[in-house]
């Protein structure tokens, strides 16, 4: 196999713009079904089309083809909201949002003091995203600054594009994972400083919630991420009711708990939101305005019972959005597994606050989801420049999947006559095991004949 070849040859579909609710959007994607994607020497796409046109403008010869025919070849998945530090606590039983912190996230969170333990975790970590065929991620670390430097040295062996940062929390955790408005400011200016553009890693601010930060932190926060144009900054907000009541006492000035963090200048452009289940209208026009993004994080949401996403309400105020698997309460790295529930928490959505099928009404067909995952994702974080599509001049970061990996995809793929039903079939049935090959920045890097010194 070549583990850098010039082009890659498959059945190639990508989105290329928002299809919305459209169930056909065909001037919103391109779908190769004999295609070859080209690669630049430096791994950024040169271009893409149907095989043999393709193949003879750009004379390729078969050696410098990596030949995936009757496979399926898409951008890499973004996901949008993750915590490395938590991936040891996935499945972990009995409690809400408040509770489970205490009882499993706080304790985990805690042995990232260690260097070569969050070492070793970020590594299983990064390589657990590939398996499924995430080549980006929006990730938390723990308060730690070594947890934060360990995963981006690991992302920088790998060549991944990640965002990430050190949780900033002074306040209502154990004091173990505590820092305070002068420990964080100087190990984030630090942490920018070494990491933030240095190869594809980028740095977002990170203060945890509202709960867990002071406003001296807030402010601090708030400083870090106005100092430069190109930070982002990376919370949660309103996913839970006794979450909510909380911060309304920490703040009791302020008119929503989006508001918290509107008083301190944190929602803006790059900024981007955990959850949001229970925002209120003013809050969702607060975030259209801002250009601010959310975050929707299905198994997370279902699997801590903290609400259902008001996907619709998004969806017609335009929201910047992505879709996270919140690793470690949410139950899956697989974004199709996320695909897959965010489809039933929009289905039950429709049952229960709107009986009367309408015209507005949001659906998440196969095309959105895959659009969320991908190019939608990629525009929440302001990187459609580089990611989401295969638009000649954007990155090679890209995934081969297996439509037959299992009996049950392969009887089930037979049944299906057009490209949505495939898609749509992926998106409930799939998951790691049809990710077949992963290539970053036109390299092989994961599957079979992956280059080695990955
Ligand atoms: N809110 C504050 N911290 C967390 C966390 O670690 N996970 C989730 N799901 N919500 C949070
Ligand atoms: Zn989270």
């Amino acid at each position: 196999s070549i583990s850098k070849p010039k082009a890659v040859r498959g059945s190639i579909f990508f989105l290329t713009d928002d299809p919305g609710s459209k169930s056909d959007p065909q001037d919103c994607y391109e779908y190769y079904e004999d295609g070859i994607l080209v690669l630049r020497d430096d791994g950024h796409i040169l271009d893409v089309g149907p095989s043999t046109q393709t193949k003879a403008k750009h004379k390729l010869l078969a050696n410098e083809i990596a030949d995936y025919s009757g496979r399926l070849v898409i951008p890499g998945f973004i996901d949008t909201h993750i915590h490395y530090p938590q991936a040891e606590i996935i499945a972990a039983y009995g409690e809400q949002l408040v509770h489970w912190l205490e009882k499993y996230a706080y304790p985990a969170e805690s042995r990232f003091a260690d260097r070569s333990y969050a070492q070793a975790v970020s590594r299983f970590f990064l390589h657990e995203l590939l398996r499924n065929g995430t080549t980006t991620a929006l990730i938390f670390g723990s308060v730690h600054k070594i947890s934060i430097d360990a995963l981006f040295s690991e992302a920088e062996k790998l060549n991944l594009r990640i965002i990430g940062g050190k949780v900033m929390m002074d306040r209502n955790a154990p004091e173990n994972l505590l820092d305070t408005p002068e420990t964080t400011n100087a190990d984030n200016e630090a942490l920018i400083a070494t990491w933030h553009n240095k190869g594809r890693i980028q740095y977002a601010i990170t203060p945890r919630f509202a709960i867990t930060s002071s406003p001296a932190q807030l402010s601090v926060a708030a400083r870090l991420y106005h100092a430069r144009d190109d930070l982002y900054l990376h919370t949660h907000v309103a996913e839970n009711l006794h979450e909510i009541a909380l911060t309304q006492q920490l703040y009791p000035s302020a008119k929503s708990y989006l508001h918290v963090y509107d008083d301190f200048g944190l929602v803006g452009s790059r900024s981007l939101f955990a959850h949001g289940i229970h925002l209120t209208e003013d809050e969702f026009n607060l975030l259209a305005e801002k250009q601010a993004a959310l975050s929707f994080c299905p198994t997370s949401n279902l699997f801590l019972g903290s609400g259902l996403f008001n996907f619709n309400k998004a969806y017609q105020k335009n929201i910047l959005l992505g879709i996270g698997t919140d690793i470690g309460a949410g139950t899956s790295f697989s974004m199709f597994q996320t695909m897959n529930e965010a489809y039933k928490v929009v289905q039950l959505l429709r049952s229960t606050h709107q009986p009367i099928q309408s015209e507005n009404e949001a659906h998440l067909t196969p095309f959105k989801a895959f659009y969320l995952t991908t190019l939608g994702a990629a525009r929440a974080l302001y990187l459609d420049n580089k990611l989401g599509s295969f638009q000649p001049g954007k990155e090679g970061d890209f995934i081969i999947l297996n439509l037959e990996a299992t009996p049950l995809l392969q009887f089930r793929m037979l049944h299906t006559q057009s490209l949505s039903e495939r898609l749509f079939v992926l998106m409930m049935l799939a998951d790691d095991r049809v990710v077949e090959a992963v290539y970053i920045m036109g390299r092989h890097c994961y599957g079979h004949g992956a280059d080695a010194s990955y």
